[in-house]
C-alpha cells in the first residue's frame, strides 16, 4: 500500500514552495509528501517513525529536496524543531501540510480523561502548535496550510467521541487560523477524508467491518485512496486554490454529503 509514491507526479504545481508534511511515514502523509515532492515542492517530512521516513526518503526521485526530520509532535518543543529544521536545510518555509493523527473507537461512557487528553493531543494539538511556529516564521509572500479533519468531525457517528470531538475542533481551528491570516496572504484550509485504506485503517477493511459503509451509503461505493486525499491537499496548498481560505473539504466519496435511500 506504501509503494509506486513516484508516479503521482505533476510536475509544477508546487514548484518553487518549501512544505513541511507530517504524518510523513505512513498512509496519507507519505503519499502527500511524496506528491508535493513529484510537483516541485521542497519536502520536510516529519513522523515519530524514522524508518518509515527513511523508507520513503529512499524511494522519492527528488532527494536533493527531500528531508526528513524524526520527532513526536506532541512534545514541547517539537514544533519549533521542525520549522527550524525546515529553516535551516532550505532556507525558508511557506507551505505546511498536518497530516499526523491517530483515530480510535470508543463510546462516550467508556472513555478516560486520559483517552480525551490523548485524542486532542494528537489530532488538534499537533495542527496548531505546529501552525502558530510554522506561521511565526513563514514567507513574508505568505503561503499555506492544509489541516486534516475527517468527516467524523462533520457527521456524527456512534463509538468515536474523543477522536471526532477532536477533528470537529480542527475544522473550527481552519476557520479561526484563515481569519488570523488571510491578511497576510496566508490561506487555512483542511481536507476531511473520509474512509481510506492506509495502515490505520487496513485490518478493518480486510475484516468487512467497513463493507456496509462503503458499499450502501456512500454515491461512489469504494474505499479511499491516499492519492484521493493527497491530490485534494496539493490542490489546496497550491495556487490553483488562491482565492480558498477557511473551508474543510469533504473528500469522502459522498459519504458525509449524501444519504441514499434503499
Ligand atoms: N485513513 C482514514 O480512513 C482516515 C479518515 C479520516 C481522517 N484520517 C486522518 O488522516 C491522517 C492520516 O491518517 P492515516 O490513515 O494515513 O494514518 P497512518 O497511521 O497510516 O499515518 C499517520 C502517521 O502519523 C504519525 N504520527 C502520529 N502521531 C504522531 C506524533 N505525535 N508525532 C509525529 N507523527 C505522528 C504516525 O507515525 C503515522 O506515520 C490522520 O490525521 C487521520 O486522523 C484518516
Amino acid at each position: 500500500m506504501n509503494s509506486r509514491v513516484e508516479s503521482l507526479a505533476l510536475p509544477g504545481q508546487l514548484a518553487g514552495r518549501t512544505a513541511i508534511v507530517t504524518g510523513a511515514s505512513s498512509g496519507i502523509g507519505r503519499t502527500t509528501a511524496a506528491l508535493f515532492a513529484g510537483r516541485g515542492a521542497r519536502v520536510l517530512a516529519v513522523d515519530l517513525n524514522a524508518d518509515g521516513l527513511s523508507e520513503l526518503a529512499d524511494q522519492v526521485a527528488q532527494p536533493d529536496s527531500f528531508r526528513t526530520f524524526t520527532v513526536d509532535l506532541t512534545e514541547d518543543d517539537a514544533p519549533d524543531r521542525v520549522v527550524h529544521e525546515c529553516l535551516d536545510r532550505f532556507g525558508g518555509l511557506d507551505t505546511l501540510a498536518n497530516i499526523a493523527g491517530k483515530a480510535g473507537d470508543a463510546p462516550l461512557e467508556d472513555t478516560s480523561d486520559d483517552d480525551l487528553e490523548f485524542f486532542l493531543r494528537v489530532n488538534l494539538g499537533t495542527a496548531f502548535r505546529l501552525s502558530r511556529s510554522a506561521i511565526r516564521n513563514f514567507a513574508e509572500s505568505g503561503g499555506a496550510i492544509v489541516n486534516t479533519a475527517s468527516t467524523f468531525g462533520l457527521v456524527g457517528v456512534r463509538g468515536s467521541a474523543p477522536y471526532s470531538a477532536a477533528k470537529g475542533a480542527v475544522t473550527s481551528l481552519t476557520r479561526q487560523l484563515a481569519a488570523d491570516v488571510g491578511r497576510r496572504n496566508i490561506r487555512v484550509n483542511a481536507v476531511a477524508p473520509g474512509l481510506v485504506a492506509t495502515p490505520a485503517t487496513q485490518a478493518k477493511i480486510d475484516a468487512g467491518v467497513f463493507d456496509d459503509v462503503v458499499t450502501r451509503s456512500r454515491p461512489l461505493p469504494r474505499v479511499g485512496a491516499p492519492a484521493d486525499i493527497a491530490n485534494a491537499v496539493a490542490f489546496l496548498a497550491s495556487d490553483d486554490a488562491a482565492f480558498i481560505t477557511g473551508v474543510t473539504l469533504p473528500v469522502c466519496g459522498g459519504w458525509s454529503t449524501t444519504r441514499f435511500r434503499e
